[in-house]
């Protein structure tokens, strides 16, 4: 449970493009760390190279190290179906499985996995998974009707809900208040600060209220111009990147310059 990761040397291409340059980063196990950045300087692509998700996009690869507690996740050998089962993911829109239903939703990684379990140990999964996203009382009385009867905040929580419980070790989320109204999104950000307790969450935001609320550490990535590579420019603990920045690229686009 709650795996630390390690960036080093990591580059991240799109074909021939060069979109993320030689990134740096420890994160440690159990805490939250933000991403932010101006559009386009590649916070999705490094986000979605830590559960390998980046190379299933045709031509797209990654080089150097992403270490999980030590092991490098692109190692020759590794399957990346062991690495996604790790290290699973929330997306900026909420996507359940629309005709299934909202338990169905939650036991369907466990199904794609194979897995067989009693009536009973089903119950346990769904309750605990729908516990650990804080959707619980909301749902508990309508199981089996389709996840896409929720509201858009309860159905990002049942995405969330649908993720932890595979067990995963790391939680990536790649804004995933983007699409919610500001009472869904403070309940996001409330369950994010549970999730730390067992997780490495890494969280992908445009908003700068909502890093300096959730973040334990905040990393700033930037491009020099259309067509360089993003890099991260500097990582710490979030209140230094957000009142006293060693960047000054940092500094303005905090303050809102640019972005
Ligand atoms: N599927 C793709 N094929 C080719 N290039 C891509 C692809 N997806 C993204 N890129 C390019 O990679 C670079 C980084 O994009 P990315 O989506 O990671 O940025 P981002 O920081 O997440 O931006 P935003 O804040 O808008 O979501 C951009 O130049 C983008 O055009
Ligand atoms: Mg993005």
């Amino acid at each position: 449970m709650s795996k630390r990761i390690d960036a080093r040397n990591l580059n991240v291409y799109y074909s021939k493009f060069l979109a993320v340059e030689d990134v740096n980063i420890n994160i440690e196990p159990r805490s939250v760390t933000a991403f932010i950045g101006p559009s386009g300087c590649g916070k999705t692509t490094f986000l979605r190279t830590i559960n390998r998700m980046h190379e299933v996009i045709p031509g797209a690869y990654a080089e150097g190290e992403l270490l999980l507690d030590g092991d490098n996740i692109y190692a020759p050998g590794v399957d990346p179906v062991n690495v996604r089962a790790m290290v699973g993911m929330v997306f900026q829109r909420p996507n359940p499985f629309p005709t299934m239903s909202i338990r169905d939703n939650i036991l369907a990684g466990h199904r794609l996995n194979g897995a067989r379990m009693s009536r009973s140990e089903a119950d346990d999964i769904v309750e605990r998974s729908l516990r650990g996203s804080n959707l619980w009382n909301e749902v508990k009385d309508r199981l089996d009707r389709p996840g896409s009867g929720l509201s858009g905040g309860q159905q990002q929580r049942l995405c969330i809900a649908r993720t932890i419980a595979v067990s995963p070790d790391v939680i990536l989320m790649d804004e995933p208040c983007s699409a919610l109204d500001p009472i869904s999104t403070l309940a996001i950000e409330d369950l994010i600060n549970d999730l730390k307790e067992e997780y490495t969450v890494v969280i992908v935001t445009h908003n700068m209220q909502q890093a300096a609320r959730v973040a334990d550490k905040t990393a700033f990535f930037n491009i020099a111009g259309t067509g360089k590579p993003g890099k991260l420019i500097e990582y710490d603990d979030t209140s230094t990147i957000f009142s006293n920045p060693a960047n000054e690229e940092t500094q303005n686009y905090i303050s809102g310059r640019f972005g």
